[in-house]
């Protein structure tokens, strides 16, 4: 079989049917009954959705890896062993009110286009690995990519592994219940060598919908710094505490999130500035505030803006401090990132190929995809959902979209596996 028929019987073994029930079947897994998933990095509902990945892999004869972050690598072999693989995944870990596409639909995208090359009997040179990230969403444990960013050497593990939740659990603790849950033996190393890498996601934004397209392409993603904020005042009695006497460590922290929304206003609307958690502790209607915790979500597609305005941040919190201490730790900074021109490439000739209206786009959202682009040529597939809605548990998505999103994929993968 020469590689057009190769490719020709690989996208047309992808089951539109099986990589929908698919998609059903890890809905179910954390469901919260409001259609939405509670599924958290890590939590015993992330390791029975990681199971569940694995019980289908292993039917198929597939073997799985993991790294010491927990990151999971899925394997079909090529005929060349020593060949580096052509990896794509995504993460199956949710927000706490989370929608069933998010990160799933890239684990099971990669996954069909192992199981249709096997069902295809197409053969690659390289072996295609799809790969299931740690904590990507970074709800439960600060920060966002937290398994492809440990991976890549961009946060040390120790410190991934040393992160709490709010409620004292560490990565290290959950990471080692999900790990002997998991069962996997053989290890993968840090920043592996990899061949490419490709990320299948819904768009989480509008516009494919708005402008009837079925194909992202997408040329990059935007940059992004978090940042983690402890004000510490006095708790004290609200009844006698007078105002003079008091450090109210909410008051404090409501007027940082004012001035830093003031400073962060941008009449373009191209800044992204989310205070997304804020725990007032002892949260008791007649204890003044002793502790706030905040987080800031910033973003903007351009280094400058990014690396200008959120290094003010740590000023303007600390001169909104009035008698209160405050703690700014920045727990996650990204420049923006281009994917592989080459790849860009690939995935928009295999879309025109098989006629997928398809455009060029920027990603507001963050992937794994962003880490992998520093190691490998990497590049990101959108498909459409619905009003552009994620993060939400009415994030929803077509049978038929998930399918051409996951036949463009197995084409690119394909190309890149032979090469
Ligand atoms: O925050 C993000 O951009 C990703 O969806 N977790
Ligand atoms: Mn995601
Ligand atoms: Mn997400």
């Amino acid at each position: 079989m020469d590689e057009s028929q190769s490719i020709e019987t690989l996208v047309a073994a992808v089951s539109e049917e099986r990589l929908w029930d698919r998609h059903m079947e890890i809905a179910k897994i954390g469901a919260t009954g409001r259609g939405g998933v509670n599924r958290q990095a890590l939590s015993p509902e992330d390791a029975e959705a990681r199971l569940r990945v694995l019980d289908w892999s292993a039917a198929r004869g597939f073997t799985a890896a993991a790294d010491d972050i927990g990151n999971l690598f899925i394997r079909r072999a090529g005929s060349d062993p020593e060949a580096l693989p052509v990896v794509s995944g995504s993460h199956i870990d949710s927000q706490p009110t989370g929608g069933n596409f998010d990160g799933v639909y890239g684990v099971l995208a990669a996954l069909e286009v192992l199981d249709a090359a096997s069902d295809a009997d197409v053969q690659t040179k390289r072996p295609l690995e799809a790969v299931i990230w740690t904590n990507e969403e970074g709800s439960r444990f600060q920060p966002t990519t937290m398994g492809s960013t440990v991976f890549a050497g961009s946060l040390a593990l120790e410190t991934a592994l040393d992160t709490v939740d709010s409620e004292g659990i560490s990565v290290r603790e959950a990471l080692a219940e999900t790990q002997a849950r998991m069962g996997v033996a053989e290890h993968r190393a840090f920043r592996a060598p990899m061949a490419a890498y490709l990320e299948a996601h819904i768009e989480q934004g509008p516009v494919l919908e708005a402008t009837e397209k079925t194909i992202g392409i997408v040329s990059g993603i935007q940059g992004l710094r978090w940042f983690r904020i402890e004000v510490t005042g006095e708790e004290g009695h609200a009844g006698t505490t007078p105002e003079a006497n008091r450090k109210d460590a909410l008051v404090a922290a409501l007027a940082m999130v004012t001035a830093l929304r003031e400073f962060m206003a941008d009449p373009d609307d191209r800044v992204r500035f989310t205070v997304g958690r804020f725990e007032v502790s002892p949260n008791s209607p007649n204890t003044v505030p002793g502790r706030v915790l905040f987080t800031i979500d910033f973003r903007h597609p351009d280094a400058e803006v990014l690396a200008r305005l959120g290094d003010q941040v740590e000023g303007i919190c600390r001169a909104k401090a009035g008698g209160c201490a405050v703690t700014v730790e920045e727990t996650i900074s990204s420049p923006p990132t281009e994917f592989d021109p080459a790849v860009r490439d690939l995935l928009r000739a295999a879309a025109a190929r098989q006629a997928l209206a398809h455009m060029d786009m920027v990603s507001g959202a963050t992937h794994d995809a962003k880490y992998m682009a520093d190691l490998t040529p990497s590049g990101m597939i959108f498909v459409p959902c619905a009003g552009g809605l994620s993060h939400n548990e009415a994030e929803s998505a077509t049978p038929k979209d998930l399918a051409e999103g996951t036949r463009l994929l197995a084409e690119a993968m394909l190309r890149l596996a032979n090469r």
